[in-house]
């Protein structure tokens, strides 16, 4: 089987690409920068496709290397995503133009790659897509005082997670009488670079679900949100 994973080059990406790796898939390493995609790529011994999430030009090219080297795609793991912290985080304080450029990554990046990458997984068998979400994507939890994520008002990201949560709905609708699934993942807070390292899971723990749902059955759902534990509430 063979795999694209979105900013693969460190983070949950790479522990995706590295997992799925051990589990026989190959997984293609995209990244945006082509120094840091080969090196992550040669550490895995796996490919490496240049592609930026927000230039429609590099995942059409990314397409077209991997239609050519492998004819196919199995599995797509839209995985690139950013945080863009300001000075003083109040929804009312943040830039326009911070809030922009996370939904360029976080949403427009994710239909801009699913759309490329369509063709070649209609080509596989039974194809699987991944979209990283979040819990801060979660309205449900974000609405709850009792959860650790109702102090947590981050303006771009929460939103575009909660808009990749809705992407990912529509996406596994229109392919709903097709073999393809389309959902959701929630990685948990994880030690990255994203937080600092601030978060109390490995990058690996993350990276579980992601593979779990790439991996899934044809008995699996599709158009669901789902984290180690099973389903997060929209
Ligand atoms: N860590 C957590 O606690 C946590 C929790 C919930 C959800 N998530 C989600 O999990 C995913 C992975 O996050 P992470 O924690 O592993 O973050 P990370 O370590 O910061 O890695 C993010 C990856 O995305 C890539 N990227 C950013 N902009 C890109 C672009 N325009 N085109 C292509 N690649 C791009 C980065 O590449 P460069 O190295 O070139 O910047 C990097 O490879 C994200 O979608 C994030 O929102 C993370």
């Amino acid at each position: 089987m063979i795999a694209l994973i979105t900013g693969a080059n460190k983070g949950i990406g790479h522990e995706i690409a590295r997992l799925l790796g051990e589990r026989g898939v190959t997984p293609i390493v995209g990244a945006r920068d082509e120094k840091r995609g080969r090196e992550a790529a040669d550490r895995l011994g796996a490919p490496y496709v240049r592609l930026d999430v927000t230039d429609a030009a590099s995942v059409a090219a990314a397409a077209k290397q991997i239609e050519e080297e492998h004819g196919r795609l199995d599995i797509l793991v839209n995985n690139a995503g950013i945080i863009v912290h300001g000075e003083d985080s109040r929804p009312s304080a943040t830039p326009l133009e911070a809030v922009r450029r996370t939904y360029e990554v976080n949403v427009f990046g994710v239909i801009t790659v699913t759309n490329a990458m369509l063709p070649l997984l209609r080509r596989a068998p039974a194809a699987r897509i991944v979209n990283m979400s979040s819990e801060l994507g979660s309205l449900t939890l974000t609405t709850n005082p009792d959860t650790p994520w109702y102090d947590y008002v981050e303006l771009g990201y929460n939103s575009s997670k909660a808009a990749l949560n809705m992407v990912t709905v529509s996406y596994a609708k229109e392919l709903r009488d097709t073999p393809i699934k389309v959902n959701a993942a929630n990685p948990g807070y994880c030690a990255t670079d994203l937080n600092a390292h601030q978060g109390f899971r490995t990058a690996e723990q993350g990276a579980a679900i992601a593979v779990e749902l790439a991996l899934l059955g044809d008995d699996g759902p599709s158009g669901a949100f789902l984290q180690d534990e099973g389903p997060l509430p929209w």
